[in-house]
């Protein structure tokens, strides 16, 4: 029955416009059972990022999902603000309402070290923030790790950063606790900068599917799915002065629904803690094993599957069917 067809996720995350898309995917898509929401610093402070998952989850019709915030700081480094990509209020100046609830609590590894331990199987996570709250739980709950079926991560890069030449924002925020996470022996989905970037929506497209401004101007704020969805990508074509852009961390939460459009392979990955130029880079070995051997190093076995491709229409569409006008979601 479709009931017992769903797969039963949690998400961390650091609401920001791209994790806003990301709920609203993961709460309206019929695939997925959000038991829980943990809340992280990271694009915004955790106060601000915790009102908007609450605000993001009353727009999606799903005000009953719990949200837990979490740490408030990284393990050792300093917070850094991404508001100048996801502006001060982190939703692109949304405007939205005041939640009509609180967060349930504010320990988010007791949350998840309870949920985990009593779901009867292993659950999905799928942390779209820097893993502050996740590393905290693997290292204060090692039992948890066998309730993981999958950790699905947004974040790091293979190939160019963005937070540094070589770093992306998440994995920098926090490369301490990155390390921990990725050497946990969980296994990882690693859906990093090199598909991030690449399932996009124009601006004719999202008039068309989501909100155009005009209908945008007409509200006194973004009251639905899709018009919340147009409000954040016309802040980010208005913000990066391009007619085009990602819905980046949707596409993880994508990528957990259906797995068909995604290229992976298990390598080894590792993160720079120090470096002078090269904290927080998630360093990929991604050399031919015959090379490797060759020198004579030690095998190493990954738990990692690094996104390599993805099919940027596959996702798009199951974003527009979930999201968009006349979506099919179940809310
Ligand atoms: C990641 O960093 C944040 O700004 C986004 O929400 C996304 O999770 C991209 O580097
Ligand atoms: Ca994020």
């Amino acid at each position: 029955m479709a009931q017992e067809m769903t797969i039963p996720v949690y998400l961390d995350v650091d609401t920001g416009v791209d994790d806003a898309m990301a709920i609203l995917l993961a709460v309206r898509h019929p695939a997925l059972e959000v038991r829980g929401i943990t809340t992280v610093v990271g694009n915004v402070d955790l106060g601000q990022v915790t009102r908007n998952t609450l605000q993001v989850l009353e727009v999606a019709g799903a005000g009953d999902v719990p949200v837990v915030s979490g740490a408030s700081r990284p393990l050792v480094a300093q917070a850094r603000s991404a508001a100048a990509v996801h502006a001060a209020d982190g939703l692109g100046n949304a405007s939205l309402p005041p939640p009509s609830r609180e967060a349930a609590g504010d320990d988010a590894v007791a949350f998840l070290r309870s949920e985990l331990l009593a779901a009867p199987k292993p659950v999905t996570l799928i942390a779209l923030a820097p893993l502050t709250n996740i590393a905290l739980l693997f290292q204060t709950a090692p039992k948890v790790k066998e309730k993981v079926r999958e950790l699905a991560i947004m974040g790091g890069a293979f190939g160019v950063g963005n937070a540094t030449p070589v770093a992306e924002f998440n994995i920098l925020h926090d490369p301490e606790a990155a390390d921990i996470v990725f050497r946990s022996g969980v296994p990882i989905l690693m859906y990093g900068l090199d598909v991030f970037r690449r399932v996009c929506f124009t601006e004719e497209e999202v008039d068309r599917w989501f909100a155009s401004p005009s209908y945008l101007a007409s509200r006194p704020y973004p009251d639905t799915p899709p018009a919340l969805v147009g409000h954040l990508f016309h802040f980010l074509f208005s913000n990066f002065r391009r007619s085009f852009t990602s819905i980046g961390d949707a596409g993880c939460v994508g990528a957990v629904i259906d797995r068909s459009g995604l290229t992976t392979e298990l390598l080894p990955v590792y993160i720079e803690t120090g470096g002078r130029y090269c904290r927080g880079q998630t360093v990929v070995d991604r050399r031919p094993r015959d090379l490797v051997n060759r020198r004579g190093e030690e095998a190493v076995e990954s738990c990692t599957a690094v996104a390599l491709d993805i099919d940027g229409d596959f996702y798009r569409e199951m974003f527009r069917q979930a999201v968009g006008n006349g979506s099919t979601g179940t809310g």
